[in-house]
């Protein structure tokens, strides 16, 4: 089988799902930004050809591929990074060949049909209406409400995101929303900030998973000394969350999803409602599904090349730990000078640490504003939640990364 990989070399997780295209077997071509010798190694053995392509450039990708195809059978078009879902589906359809359609995405990528179609369903999700205009986000928030969330429609990463309390506030983010060709505005939930991932076969849930941002997304955005967490439960059946395992399913069942990887995003309210927030057709980032693999002991790159390829999943979750990423945002700002506390904690928490990748000294900074990876990933797992989240508030306290 020629499977036709886009992006193969980023974002960071792109090489570990395209050599898993090619363990099962599949010849992977690859097409993406850049020359060939910028991919990583991963990425470059596990491809049969790569071709560089601009991906802005929707009809350039589909003329070449066109010409691909004409010498080489291409049997999948397969995409884990949300800005190309639909040039992905657009090239099946010139291809003519199974998958994902223009008309399934969309639903996947615009969050405002999205939420139509589940208010259709019956699912709960956010007040919310849309507008491409200042005076139609003004229209919508006389109909929503304060507090709200204004974002993009096809937003990622929590970008142009704003939560605004007040008339005030409102003045203060529409000037910063004129890139923003529309925005969603919607009710604002309080609660947590939950997810929902998985692969499925034919609208079978073969694999699932659940994990919890903490803090909030927003409340990581906006404070640099926080060193986000996301932790991936072991307990997915605890009464606590499993009204979000249902709206899982029943979200997927709405969307009419086939097969491939999804990840969603909840909110589970203090009274425990769970109210839907969005959902993707495609893998979730920032080291997520290395998270879901460390707790489920399984492999969701495998499970994910296998259904997009073979039609099935042979992968099995096992529910033995709760696992954690904390990326480390370092103190002051230009280059690391010090990594403080790191032998104490671990002689504590050694045996229970997966990943342990920080920035070395000498290193610049990374943006915090950019990457979700901050300047180090720890992550760690153990079989209990409340030692799990002892275990990563000590690594965001206990462990100092100085930069000057
Ligand atoms: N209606 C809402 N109520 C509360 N928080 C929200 C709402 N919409 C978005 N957020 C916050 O903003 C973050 C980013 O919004 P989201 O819709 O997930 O967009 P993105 O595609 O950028 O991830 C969410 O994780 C959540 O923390
Ligand atoms: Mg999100």
């Amino acid at each position: 089988m020629n499977v036709l990989m886009i992006s193969p070399g980023y974002p960071s997780e792109m090489p570990l799902f395209t050599r898993a295209l090619a363990r099962v077997g599949a010849n992977v071509i690859g097409i993406g930004d850049g020359p060939q010798d910028g991919l990583s190694e991963i990425a470059r053995e596990a491809l049969a050809a790569y071709v560089p392509v601009k991906l802005a450039d929707e009809q350039g990708v589909i003329a070449t591929v066109r010409e691909i195809a004409a010498k080489t059978r291409i049997d999948r078009v397969a995409c884990s990074w949300e800005p190309f879902m639909i040039l992905a589906a657009k090239l099946r359809e010139a291809l003519g060949i199974p998958g994902m359609t223009v008309a399934e995405t969309i639903p996947f990528r615009d969050k405002e049909i999205m939420k139509q179609r589940l208010d259709a369903a019956g699912i709960r999700t956010p007040r919310h209406a849309s507008s491409t205009s200042v005076q139609g986000v003004r229209d919508a928030v006389a109909t929503v409400g304060y507090p709200l969330v204004v974002k993009p429609i096809a937003g990622a990463g929590s970008a142009d995101t704003y939560r605004v309390n007040d008339e005030a506030e409102l003045e203060r983010v529409l000037p910063r929303l004129r890139n923003v060709t529309e925005v969603s505005v919607e009710e604002f939930i309080e609660g947590d900030d939950f997810t929902f991932d998985t692969v499925c076969v034919d609208g079978e849930v073969c694999m699932y998973h659940m994990a919890f941002y903490r803090p909030r997304a927003l409340i990581a955005r906006d404070n640099e000394w926080v060193s986000p967490q996301t932790v991936s439960i072991r307990d997915v059946d605890d009464p606590h969350v499993s009204n979000g395992v249902k709206m899982g399913y029943d979200v997927l069942k709405a969307l009419d999803f086939k097969t491939g990887i999804t990840h969603m995003e909840w909110y589970r309210k203090p009274d425990g409602e769970a109210v839907f927030g969005e959902i993707a057709c495609r893998a979730p980032g920032a080291k997520l599904v290395d998270l879901h693999n460390y707790s489920g002991d399984c492999d969701l790159y495998a499970g994910w090349a296998e259904a997009e390829c073979l039609g099935r999943c042979s992968q099995t979750v096992q529910r033995r730990y709760n696992s954690v990423s904390i990326f480390k945002r370092a103190e002051g700002q230009g280059r690391i000078q010090s990594i403080e506390g790191l032998e104490p904690l671990l002689a504590e928490i050694a045996p229970h640490v997966c990943v342990l990748d920080l920035l070395p000294v000498g290193a610049p900074r990374r943006n915090w504003k950019q990457t979700l990876l901050s300047d180090g990933t720890v992550i760690l797992r153990h079989p209990d939640l409340q030692r799990t989240l002892e275990m990563a508030d000590k690594v965001g306290t206990n462990l100092r990364m100085r930069a000057g």
